[in-house]
């Protein structure tokens, strides 16, 4: 099998588990690493022995580059993303794809365009707890989802932000505990229960004092098929808790702590482990890197759509910036989500102006 050969753009915090896996997979070889910090981009080259860049754009031009998996701050996946689907490079991002829905059309339109693929990052949906609870909603075996809540309570200390020239930013980073770590849960929340009709948030900012994003933030989802969602985010939690995610359906419930779902059905429960050979990452992120890589670059050499497509990866985005608007308006905002449309629930086409 022919290996694709992807450059790594952003050598930062994650990138380390980006490359272990391009190394490790049958399916990839990792021909090129690229940061703007010299430093960083020459110990990555150092560790993998492949060569260092400073500008993207000098690894869009290399024949021998097939596609690049960029891990660079939020503010720039959609101007890198649309630079390397043009230059005819296939991309698989980090997660958020992009911090506004303008940016996010746009790299799934050049897709379309250049014929190229535009992969997305949510590991999660991998791992082997929620792939246990995604076949029992398929098999009918919860009945109709009632409800859904997710609690993320993780630590963010103030150094985090403070050692970081984008995090904490709106500019940057895009938002905060909901944009960056809630997100995981809230796509893997509306990929089990299904699509959103609406949804009101709050957040705020409570702990941290160098930043304006948000620290804390909660929301009410009602879903397209009646079930209601309760989310609690929070950065401002005395350790990175495992995340608990419940899906309440009519005939059973399903619980995901952290990489364990439970499933109860009746009167018998199931327990499903992560396997452990498959493990890449640190244990709250989320295991299962490694497992979207190989399944991506498997989508592209067989010419299919990746799992994980630009288009699947927007909606969680999408309902992040409309739990953002729906705090800043102090209204519902619903779905399909249209940045600033009328919101009033009694009147959609938003007569009365809310
Ligand atoms: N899926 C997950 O579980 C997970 C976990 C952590 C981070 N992430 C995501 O990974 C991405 C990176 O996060 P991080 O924590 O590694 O950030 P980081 O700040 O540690 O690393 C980002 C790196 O990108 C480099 N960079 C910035 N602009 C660049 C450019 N134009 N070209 C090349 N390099 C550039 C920076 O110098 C830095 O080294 C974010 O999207 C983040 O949300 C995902």
């Amino acid at each position: 099998m022919k290996k694709t050969r992807v450059a790594l753009i952003g050598c930062g915090r994650v990138a380390r588990v980006h490359a272990d896996a391009l190394v490790a997979l049958d399916e990839t070889e990792l021909v090129a690493v690229v940061d703007i910090k010299p430093d960083r981009a020459e110990a990555f080259s150092q560790h993998y022995g492949v060569k260092a860049y400073t500008d993207y754009r000098d690894v869009l031009e290399l024949p021998n580059v097939d596609a690049v998996q960029i891990a660079t701050p939020h503010y720039n996946h959609a101007e890198i993303a649309i630079a390397a689907l043009k230059a005819g490079k296939d991309v698989l991002t980090e997660k958020p794809m992009a911090i506004s829905v303008p940016d996010m059309e746009a790299m799934i339109q050049t897709a379309k365009d250049t014929k190229r693929t535009l992969g997305v990052i949510f590991q999660n949906r991998y791992n082997d707890a929620s792939q246990a609870v995604k076949q029992v909603i398929e098999e009918g075996k919860l009945g109709a989802i009632n409800g859904t809540r997710a609690i993320i309570t993780w630590r963010r200390t103030d150094e985090y932000y403070s050692e970081s020239d984008w995090k904490g930013t709106w500019d940057k980073e895009g938002g905060g505990v909901l944009i960056d770590q809630a997100i995981h849960t809230i796509d893997l929340m509306q990929w089990l229960v299904g699509e959103v009709d609406y949804l009101e948030a709050r957040y705020d900012t409570r702990a941290h004092d160098q930043i304006d994003v948000d620290d804390v933030a909660e929301a009410h989802i009602v879903f397209k098929n009646g079930a209601i969602g309760c989310l609690y985010a929070s950065c401002n939690y005395s350790y990175d808790a495992p995340i608990f995610l419940e899906i309440h359906g009519e005939k059973g419930i399903a619980h995901i702590i952290g990489d364990r779902a439970i499933i109860t059905i009746g009167n018998k429960t199931m327990t499903v482990e992560q396997q452990p050979d498959e493990t890449t990452g640190l244990r709250y992120w989320g295991f299962s890197h490694k497992r979207q890589i190989r399944d991506h670059y498997r989508a592209v050499q067989a010419g299919k759509k990746p799992f994980i497509d630009g288009k699947a990866g927007k909606t969680a985005v999408d309902m992040v910036l409309a739990m953002y608007e729906s705090s800043r308006r102090q209204t519902p905002v619903y779905f399909p989500y249209v940045p600033g449309a009328p919101s009033c629930k009694k009147h959609r086409g938003g007569c009365c102006g809310r």
